[in-house]
């Protein structure tokens, strides 16, 4: 018990936060790859891939950090800004934060966070947008904590087209020349 206090108050000590290097890009990519599933994050828009990270890290290197303990990748944050037209405003986007299950709640997503925001604080931004399902309570109560507020609901629709086939121009249905109709499936 005293060893694992002693740890856990070292590992809060030890952890570094820095931006991402290229080496770092393979142990992120396989660590997200633990946390990101598919029924963790469902939705299409967001899928944790190989290039979801290489593109951030191209694009928005300096919004990519990793936390290290013990020159190990245990976490990371990668983001975005977003500038738009005739507004003043510039928005930041978190858009993945993921923290080593054998470290959470050791501080470490706060520390990344707070790494996060303030880049954005020097850069202008006035609103950090993040977004997790509804039923990803540790990361709600992460965000509440963190000072996120007002959330919004939005549902996905889903349309099945598996077995509509492309449409040829001209080409009939094979029986009786009358159009087929497939009926897609919705899922709320
Ligand atoms: C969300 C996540 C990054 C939090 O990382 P973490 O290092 O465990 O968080 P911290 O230890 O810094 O927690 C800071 C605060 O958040 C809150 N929090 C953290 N985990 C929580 C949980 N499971 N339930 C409720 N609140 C929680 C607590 O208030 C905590 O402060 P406290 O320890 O003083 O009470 C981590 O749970 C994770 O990687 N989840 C999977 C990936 C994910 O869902 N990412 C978010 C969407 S991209």
């Amino acid at each position: 018990m005293l060893h694992e206090k002693t740890e856990s108050k070292e590992k809060k000590h030890g952890i570094i936060i820095k931006e991402m290097e290229l080496d770092d890009l393979s142990p992120v990519f396989h660590l997200g790859e633990r946390l990101f599933t598919a029924d963790v994050v469902p939705n299409l828009y967001r899928t944790w891939d190989q290039y979801e990270v290489v593109n951030y890290f191209l694009s928005d290197s300096e919004y990519c950090l990793v936390a290290k303990w013990n020159e190990q990748v245990v976490g990371f944050a990668l983001g975005t800004t977003i500038s738009k037209p005739r507004s003043a405003w510039k928005y930041a986007y978190l858009v993945w934060l993921g923290v080593d299950p054998a470290y959470h709640q050791e501080g470490i997503g706060e520390k990344l966070f707070e790494h996060f925001k303030a880049i954005m604080l020097e850069e202008g931004v006035r609103i950090i947008f993040v977004d997790t399902e509804a039923d990803n309570l540790s990361a709600l109560g992460f965000f509440r904590k963190m000072g996120f507020g007002s959330p919004r609901q939005h549902i996905y629709l889903s349309l099945n087209l598996s077995g509509q086939g492309p449409r040829r121009h001209g080409a009939r249905s094979p029986s009786s020349g009358a159009r087929r109709v497939s009926h897609g499936k919705t899922e709320l």
